[in-house]
């Protein structure tokens, strides 16, 4: 088993990984399209040529990027394919020079043995700007939002200025 930066050839098989997930909203749904255009921020984890598992790195800027998208096949879970998909991730935010990694989760426990902590969301602003305003669960968000690192002192992005208003946490 070994975890490597992904090749468009991996896009199908990546497809299909997260697809398993999102059915039931444990993952957000990546279309393939979306997947070929991002190879670059997925990693996957290989065993006997097959993938097992993926994830990618979302960067914001040198203050802030996001784990996404971590999956592991059913049969291939509990053999240490999710610690080398995140420690491959962290490398690359690490190589990338990035303060802060951020990522929203419903299994913090997991993340917590990654050096991951609680945070609140606003101390995430580009996440919030990117991502929650569109979201249909943006009120009754039930994910925890995690950080290893500096926290952000600023945004990159711009609050979406009709939308906004509407988030409360
Ligand atoms: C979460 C997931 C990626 C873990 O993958 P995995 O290959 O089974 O994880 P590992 O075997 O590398 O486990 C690493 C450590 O985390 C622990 N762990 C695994 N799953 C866990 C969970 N759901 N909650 C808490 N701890 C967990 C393991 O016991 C292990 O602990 P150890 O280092 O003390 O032995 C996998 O269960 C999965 O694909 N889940 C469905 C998709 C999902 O929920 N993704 C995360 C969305 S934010």
């Amino acid at each position: 088993m070994h975890t490597r930066e992904a090749l468009l050839r991996d896009a199908a098989q990546i497809h299909d990984l997260i697809a398993s997930y999102s059915g039931d909203g444990t993952l957000l749904p990546r279309t393939l399209p979306e997947i070929c255009e991002n190879i670059r921020d997925f990693v996957v984890t290989e065993d006997a040529g097959r993938i097992i598992g993926c994830g990618a790195l979302h960067l914001y800027g040198p203050h802030l990027a996001e784990v996404r998208s971590i999956a592991v096949l059913p049969q291939s879970k509990g053999n240490g394919a999710g610690r080398q998909l995140i420690d491959a991730l962290l490398e690359q935010a690490s190589r990338q020079e990035v303060t802060c990694v951020c990522l929203f989760t419903r299994i913090p426990d997991f993340f917590a043995r990654m050096g991951f902590t609680v945070a609140a969301r606003e101390e995430i602003p580009d996440k919030l700007y990117k991502d929650c305003h569109r979201c249909p669960r943006q009120n009754n968000c039930d994910e925890v939002a995690m950080v290893r690192g500096e926290l952000p002192q600023f945004a990159i992005l711009q609050p979406p200025a009709s939308q906004f208003v509407k988030l409360q946490w």
